[in-house]
């Protein structure tokens, strides 16, 4: 048998030294840097797509979707704040840094959550007034960096969110490179242009929840106890990060898991600290309700939420609303194929474009580079954002109703299967077809 007739084996990758792994080995090889992106985790984890919902047949009754109301409105901070928030719908948008995006992203989220009937929320780095004054429901984040911190514009927000830390990096801090400090943004953080800007990752003035009682109250001192005081947590220890933000005094506990997006954090980062916000639910909830603070002290949770069936189900596993990121910048227009010569140019395309940090993103999104950012019209970008917001609503709404609940926050996790014993677990749900819920005693 010649050699062009011997039988070949086809050349194989190793699932463990796969093309990707290969080639972050040659690029940390190259340079010495480890790899800093933006987005959310890119590997495959447990997450709302696992759990199914148990539509309404024989045993349940559903709701007739042209007659029959089901609610989607949401009140936040009930416990303390004079002035809780109302919002139409119980998704809102999260906090993303002016700065990480321009002043038009950071303009058209307002007015898309404005149209839509919800909230949005400032980031490190301050307020903007185009923002202040295109959203109707501005919450303001006060962050370990101070960046931008403004005792004028806390009282200018309609709630303060205190962030001790993100789904995408807990423990760790932000970072903002030196492309990206425009002007604008040195001044509003007080910090000289150009120069790459590191956020601290913990409070400079506390170190744990005896000291952010103290900050809550001094918060609440400032703002005449009207504003809701949010906290916001990464998952990782669910159950006791919850119960001591309780303790602490907030009105609402934001959970971030990790799939959640930054706009620039290391690549190990994003891909192996935090847990899934799956995962973290129904702890969280657990210590509310341990608490007896379930709905009364309000659990907005968000990581990798898409869609209407995400929203029901966090929904269903206990949270009173979420937060979207990534989608909404989706929404506005980033990673947008009409793009694609532009993101070829960067080495990359749509849908994968993640090097945030560098400010070069052809959507005008991520970006301080007046050129680039006009490209994004907030007008428009903000109508997207609200018509998506309202699809995500009506979709929720849609699988509320076939499961017989007049509200969306009557859905439970009795509506809920799970289809691996992973989500099983940790959704605390039974594996489809079964009554079996891993880790749990009968
Ligand atoms: C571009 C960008 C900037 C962000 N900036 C901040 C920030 O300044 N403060 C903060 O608490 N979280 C920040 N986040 C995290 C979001 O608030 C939120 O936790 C996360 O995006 C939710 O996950 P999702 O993107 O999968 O929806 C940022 C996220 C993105 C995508």
């Amino acid at each position: 048998m010649d050699n062009a007739q011997t039988p070949r084996t086809l050349p194989r990758f190793s699932a463990t030294f796969d093309p990707h792994t290969l080639a972050e080995i040659r690029r940390a090889a190259a340079t010495g840097i480890y790899d800093i992106r933006g987005g959310g985790t890119k590997r495959a984890l447990p997450h709302f797509d696992d759990l199914l919902f148990l539509g309404a047949s024989v045993s349940r009754y559903p709701l007739e979707g042209y007659r029959e109301k089901c609610a989607t409105d949401v009140w936040l901070g009930t416990r303390f704040a004079k002035k809780p928030i109302h919002l139409k719908t119980p998704v809102t948008i999260a906090g993303m840094s002016f700065g990480a995006l321009s002043a038009q992203a950071k303009e058209a989220l307002g007015r898309g959550a404005t149209i839509a009937g919800t909230s949005t929320t400032t980031g490190d780095g301050g307020m903007t007034p185009e923002e202040r004054g295109q959203s109707q429901t501005l919450v303001y984040q006060y962050l370990p960096s101070r960046y931008g911190m403004n005792p004028d514009d806390i009282r200018k927000a309609d709630a303060i969110e205190v962030v001790i830390g993100q789904g995408a990096k807990p423990g760790g801090g932000g970072m903002l490179l030196g492309q990206k400090i425009s002007d604008r943004v040195a001044a509003m953080r007080t910090l000289p242009k150009g120069i790459d800007q590191r956020s601290a990752c913990r409070h400079p003035d506390w170190t744990g929840p005896d000291d952010l009682e103290i900050k809550i109250e001094e918060l609440r001192e400032i703002t005449d106890w009207e504003k809701p005081i949010y906290v916001k947590v990464g998952a990782t220890r669910p159950y006791y990060d919850v119960a001591l933000a309780v303790k602490s005094g907030a009105d609402v506990v934001v959970l971030d898991g990790m799939q959640g997006g930054t706009a620039a954090t290391q690549d190990v980062f994003i891909e192996h600290v935090g847990i899934p916000i799956l995962a973290a639910i129904r702890p969280a909830v657990q210590a509310l309700q341990d608490l007896g603070m379930h709905r009364k002290v309000q659990l907005i949770v968000s990581g990798g939420i898409r869609n209407g069936a995400d929203v029901a189900k966090a929904l269903a596993l206990g949270a009173d609303a979420v937060a979207i990121g990534t989608a909404a910048l989706v929404a506005l227009g980033d990673n947008d194929p009409r793009w694609a010569a532009d993101y070829a140019a960067l080495g990359t395309e749509a849908g994968a474009y993640d090097d945030w940090h560098e400010g070069r993103d052809p959507a005008g999104i991520t970006t301080q580079d007046p050129d680039l950012a006009s490209r994004l019209d907030p007008v428009a970008a903000g109508r997207r954002l609200a018509n998506y917001l309202a699809v995500l609503t009506l979709e929720a709404q849609t699988i509320a109703r076939a499961c017989g609940k007049s509200h969306l926050h009557n859905l439970e996790p009795e509506d809920l299967v799970a289809l691996t014993i992973e989500a099983a677990a940790m959704a605390r749900v039974p594996l489809a077809g079964t009554s079996w819920i891993p880790g749990q005693q009968f």
